[in-house]
């Protein structure tokens, strides 16, 4: 086939012709293709199917497209535009978007009138490899936190949940911290501005330990109580490897006729066991909180060493984890006005509370708090 060729008439204008006649002629579009070899081939050849007044292309037009019976056109048309799209793919590289691969003309059909640009951005490249959409998981600090809650759950405990933004009475004052007492300066307290007109228990803060939902709870449900409160607390800590003025607590209540001491060493003995296994031992100290009476800090026996002493108990054989002790018969007093049943005579209490990040720490070997809060994806991801 060259310039100059005289073209066959077609026997007719079925698919099987057709498709063989243009079957033919990407034949001999291949073969030219690969006899080129230089840039100058290259534009030689552009000419010789583009070229307007008598490239191939035209040629095949003029003889086949335009002289074909109006009831055959469109299945001529289809195919000869297919195949001048693969001639220009090939040798007029302006003709196809570089951002899709697809030609212009057909980016602008599938447009409707909308911009080149507009349409190769709607455009999907089905041949890129795809985007693995990243599967989401528990962080461990709430992984931490629920498995937590579920030791609890086992024994009969519910769940309850409170407003992260605390008055001042919910935080400190019905939990027996009268105001200006020297016990609120253990809790460096961030407050929300501008609130000097208010008198002091409607001022809002950001609670500074989840046990304010234990005055919440005891308001709407008289005793028997059994809950635990899982949450964020804040407080005004620089944040440095152990300490983050964001970190989170379970707290837990237990209220009804008759409960002892006991009842709170062996729950809380059996949830350590629960949490960190069987061969976990407890033990209590003396400690102070003014919404319990006698109050404790437990210490569990060292999970890294078994208790022989190492560097992450100090030597000591024990850890800290965690403030308790029987209710305060004050804080019944506080919520008496509204559940009358909360009588201090016919009942009584523990409550405790732990630090989760603490917690979760030890159980994932992080040396770092800040690393719970950095969102970062590399620290993230040894979790999935
Ligand atoms: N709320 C106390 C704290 O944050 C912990 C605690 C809770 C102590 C319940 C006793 C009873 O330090």
């Amino acid at each position: 086939m060259t310039n100059q060729d005289t073209w066959p008439e077609l026997p007719g204008y079925t698919d099987d012709i057709l498709n063989e006649v243009f079957s033919h002629f990407q034949q001999r579009l291949n073969a030219d293709l690969e006899g080129v070899e230089t840039e100058d081939g290259r534009e030689h050849l552009r000419i010789k199917w583009l070229g307007r007044k008598s490239g191939l292309l035209k040629q095949i037009n003029d003889t086949y497209v335009q002289k074909t019976p109006p009831e055959f056109k469109k299945n001529v048309g289809h195919r000869f535009n297919a195949f001048r799209q693969s001639v220009e793919f090939e040798l007029d590289p302006r003709k196809i978007s570089k951002r899709t691969g697809i030609a212009v003309e057909t980016l602008e059909q599938l447009g409707g009138g909308q911009s080149k640009k507009v349409v190769e951005k709607s455009v999907i490249d089905i041949t890129l490899p795809g985007i693995r959409p990243t599967l989401g998981m528990e962080h461990p600090l709430i992984r931490t936190m629920q498995e937590i809650v579920r030791v609890f759950e086992h024994m009969g405990y519910s769940v309850g949940v409170g407003p992260e933004v605390e008055t001042d009475y919910y935080n400190f004052e019905a939990l027996n911290f009268p105001p200006d007492h020297p016990a609120r300066d253990t809790q460096d307290t961030l407050v929300v501005a501008r609130q000097e007109h208010k008198p002091l228990r409607d001022r809002l803060l950001l609670r500074t330990h989840t046990s304010p939902v234990q005055i919440r709870t005891m308001e709407r449900q008289p005793p028997p109580v059994r809950i635990v409160i899982p949450g964020k607390v804040h407080r005004n800590d620089a944040a440095d490897a152990t300490h983050s003025p964001i970190f989170h607590q379970v707290e837990g209540l237990c209220v009804d006729e008759n409960i002892t001491f006991s009842d709170l060493k062996g729950t809380l003995d059996h949830a350590m066991k629960e949490l960190f296994g069987s061969s976990v031992r407890t033990r209590f100290f003396p400690s102070f909180f003014p919404f319990t009476e006698p109050s404790a800090d437990v210490q569990i026996s060292c999970i890294f060493c078994g208790g022989k002493g190492c560097r992450k108990c100090k030597h000591s054989g024990w850890i800290e984890l965690l403030g308790c002790g029987m209710v305060n018969p004050a804080v019944f007093e506080f919520v008496r006005g509204k559940q009358p049943a909360y009588d201090p005579k016919k009942i009584s209490g523990f409550a405790f509370g732990m630090g989760v990040d603490r917690i979760a720490m030890m159980k994932y070997g992080i040396s770092d708090i800040g690393l719970l809060y950095s969102g970062d994806m590399r620290f993230l991801e040894q979790f999935a």
